[in-house]
C-alpha cells in the first residue's frame, strides 16, 4: 500500500514538473481576443492602406503606410486568423488590406520586401494559390535581388549613408522569399543568391559565444568587412536580442530550404545563446539587449519572445527531442499568452501583445505594442495547434 502511494506521490509530482514545464497555451482565448481587437480596428479605421504599426509616445495607434518595412505584418495577421478560424470573413479582410501592398512590387530601395510581401501576398498565395498573387510576388522578388552585390556576395541593407555597405541580421528574414521564388520559376539566380548572402552573413555575424551582431558594413569595391557594429542594440559588442531572435528564425529557414547542415548548426547555437540568456529570467521574456545596463528594469522586448517562439517549434523538427525547444517554445508562448503580455480586448490600441521595443537607441518604441510581435505571437500558436501535421 506505502509503496502504492508512493508511486501515485511521484507521478504527481512528475506530472506537476512537466505541466510547469510544457504548459497549456491559451490558443482559444488568444483568437477570441485577436477576432474582438482586429475586427474594432478595421471598423474604426477603415482605410486598408494605413497599417497599425505600434503605440506612439503619446499614447496613441500609430499607423503607417505600404512602404513601411512593418506594412505586411497585419494583413498576415489577418491570414492568420483565417487559418486559425477557417472564417471566411477573415480572408475577406485579408485581401482587402493586403492589396495595397502590391505598392512595393517594383520597390528597390527596401531589403524589406520579404517581410513587407512574403508576409501578406505570400502567405496569401499560400493559402488560396491566387493566381493574381504570383506575379506580383516575382515582380518582389526580383526588385528584392537587385540589392544583392557581388562582390560583397550579400543583399544590402539600408541604403543610409551612415554605412558603406550594411548587412543586418534581419535581412535573413527576407530570403524566403527568394528561395519561394527559385522553386515557382525555376530560375536557380534566386537560390543561389539567397545561399551566398547567407555564406557571408555565417562567416562574419556571430561572436565566439554565438551571440549576433547587428550590423556587418563592407566595402562594396572590395567585399571586404569594414567593421561589425549594433544599430538598435546597446552597444556594438552586446547582443540585440531581436537581433538574435532573427538569427535564429533565419538560420532554421535556411536549414529547411537548402538541407545544408552548417545552418542548422548555427540556428542551434544561436538558439542555445538565446535560451541561456532567457533562463536567467524568471518569465523568460528577453530584455531589450540581453547586455543592457539597466537589468532588471531594462524594457522587455516580447517581440524577441514572439519570433524565437515560432522558430523553435520550427528548429524542434530537425533536431533531436533532448534540445527541448518544442518545451522551451512554450514556456515563451506561456508568458507572451499571460496578463503580463497579453492586452485585453478595448485595450493597447488594438494589438494583442504588450512591452515590445523597437528601437531603444533612437528613443523609439520603447515599451509598448507592436505589429510584428503580434504577427510572430499567431504563427508561433499556428505552428503549435498543427504541430503533429504541419510541414513547413
Ligand atoms: N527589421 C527591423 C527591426 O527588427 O527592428
Amino acid at each position: 500500500m506505502k509503496k502504492k502511494l508512493l508511486t501515485c506521490f511521484l507521478a504527481v509530482i512528475t506530472l506537476q514538473s512537466w505541466a510547469q514545464k510544457s504548459p497549456e497555451i491559451p490558443i482559444k482565448k488568444v483568437i477570441e481576443i485577436a477576432e474582438q481587437q482586429f475586427s474594432d480596428f478595421v471598423k474604426i479605421y477603415p482605410d486598408t492602406t494605413r497599417y497599425m504599426r505600434s503605440t506612439k509616445t503619446d499614447g496613441t495607434l500609430g499607423l503607417t503606410s505600404a512602404s513601411d518595412w512593418t506594412s505586411g505584418f497585419f494583413p498576415g495577421n489577418l491570414w492568420y486568423m483565417y487559418l486559425l478560424t477557417g472564417d471566411k470573413k477573415w480572408e475577406q479582410l485579408a485581401r482587402k488590406w493586403t492589396q495595397g501592398i502590391e505598392t512595393n512590387r517594383n520597390n528597390t530601395r527596401t531589403h524589406d520586401l520579404g517581410f513587407m510581401m512574403f508576409d501578406s501576398f505570400g502567405l496569401g498565395y499560400q493559402i488560396t494559390k491566387d493566381p493574381a498573387y504570383k506575379p506580383i510576388l516575382l515582380d518582389g522578388a526580383k526588385a528584392l535581388s537587385t540589392r544583392f552585390h557581388p562582390e560583397v556576395a550579400a543583399i544590402r541593407s539600408w541604403d543610409n549613408p551612415k554605412f558603406t555597405y550594411p548587412v543586418i541580421v534581419d535581412n535573413l528574414m527576407n530570403l524566403e522569399f527568394l528561395f519561394w521564388a527559385t522553386k515557382q520559376t525555376g530560375d536557380s539566380s534566386y537560390y543561389k543568391i539567397a545561399v551566398q548572402h547567407a555564406d557571408t552573413d555565417l562567416k562574419y555575424r556571430f561572436r565566439p559565444d554565438n551571440s549576433s551582431y547587428h550590423v556587418l558594413d563592407f566595402n562594396p569595391a572590395t567585399g571586404k568587412l569594414l567593421k561589425r557594429m549594433t544599430h538598435q542594440g546597446y552597444a556594438d559588442e552586446t547582443c540585440w536580442a531581436r537581433g538574435q531572435a532573427w538569427a535564429i528564425y533565419g538560420y532554421t529557414t535556411l536549414y529547411r530550404e537548402t538541407k545544408d547542415k552548417k545552418y542548422l548548426d548555427q540556428a542551434v547555437k544561436a538558439a542555445d545563446y538565446f535560451l541561456m540568456q532567457t533562463d536567467k529570467i524568471s518569465d523568460h521574456i528577453p530584455y531589450w539587449d540581453f547586455q543592457a545596463p539597466d537589468i532588471p528594469n531594462a524594457p522587455r522586448d516580447a517581440s524577441a519572445a514572439a519570433i524565437t517562439a515560432s522558430g523553435l517549434f520550427e528548429l524542434s523538427k530537425y533536431v533531436a527531442k533532448d534540445k527541448n525547444y518544442f518545451i522551451k517554445a512554450k514556456q515563451l508562448l506561456s508568458s507572451l499568452t499571460s496578463d503580463k503580455y497579453l492586452a485585453k480586448h478595448g485595450t493597447n490600441n488594438y494589438f494583442l501583445t504588450m512591452h515590445s521595443t523597437g528601437h531603444k537607441p533612437n528613443g523609439s518604441e520603447i515599451d509598448v505594442p507592436i505589429v510584428y510581435a503580434d504577427y510572430y505571437l499567431l504563427e508561433a500558436l499556428y505552428r503549435l495547434k498543427n504541430y503533429s501535421t504541419i510541414s513547413f
